[in-house]
């Protein structure tokens, strides 16, 4: 397994729908492993396809944070909200391509999700809490949204000032 580099906002890359996935190949299973290494190592909650420049309809996830409790890693192909409650929450979410901010989010409080499974097999899962935030805020980076694109377009000019700076510090290290 590599622990593969995540691509940092703005990038036309994060801005672009993902296609699905039509086959399930031994490359694939090796980028999800690879997703979930990284997505461990950075540490975060969910990784997107097109974070590490894959353009395929794949996220990994874990919202498992205590450490007493045993991890759960999923790897969802193709997934869709099949149902979304009325009632919503308010997350502070933050974004492994968008470090070190944070905004609060407001998304259905609950879901149902159907997907593809690394076996082949389709599955569907109710997910609420943390999980349900995290599954709605990867499967937006399947389709080019941000977690900021729900912000103000005053706050989300500030942050992309902010990350391009990031971007042109880092390059010249
Ligand atoms: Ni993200």
């Amino acid at each position: 397994m590599t622990i593969r580099s995540i691509l940092l906002h703005p990038d036309p890359r994060l801005k672009k729908r993902a296609d699905p996935v039509t086959e399930v190949t031994d490359d694939l299973r090796a980028a999800a492993a690879d997703m979930l290494e990284t997505m461990y190592d950075a540490p975060g909650v969910g990784l997107a396809g097109p974070q590490i420049g894959l353009m395929k309809r794949i996220l990994v996830m874990d919202c498992i944070k205590d450490p007493e409790v045993a991890p759960r890693p999923m790897v969802l192909l193709n997934p869709v909200v099949s149902w979304a409650s009325e009632a919503t929450s308010v997350h502070e979410e933050g974004c492994l391509s968008i470090p070190e901010h944070f905004a609060d989010v407001t998304r259905p409080a609950e879901v149902r999700v159907r997907w593809l499974a690394l076996d082949g097999t389709e599955q569907e899962e109710h997910f609420a809490g943390l999980w349900a935030t995290c599954v709605q805020h990867e499967i937006d980076h399947l389709n080019g949204r941000l977690f900021i694109d729900y912000l103000t377009p005053l706050k989300r000019q500030l942050i992309t000032r902010k990350m391009e700076k990031l971007k042109r510090e880092r390059a010249r290290l």
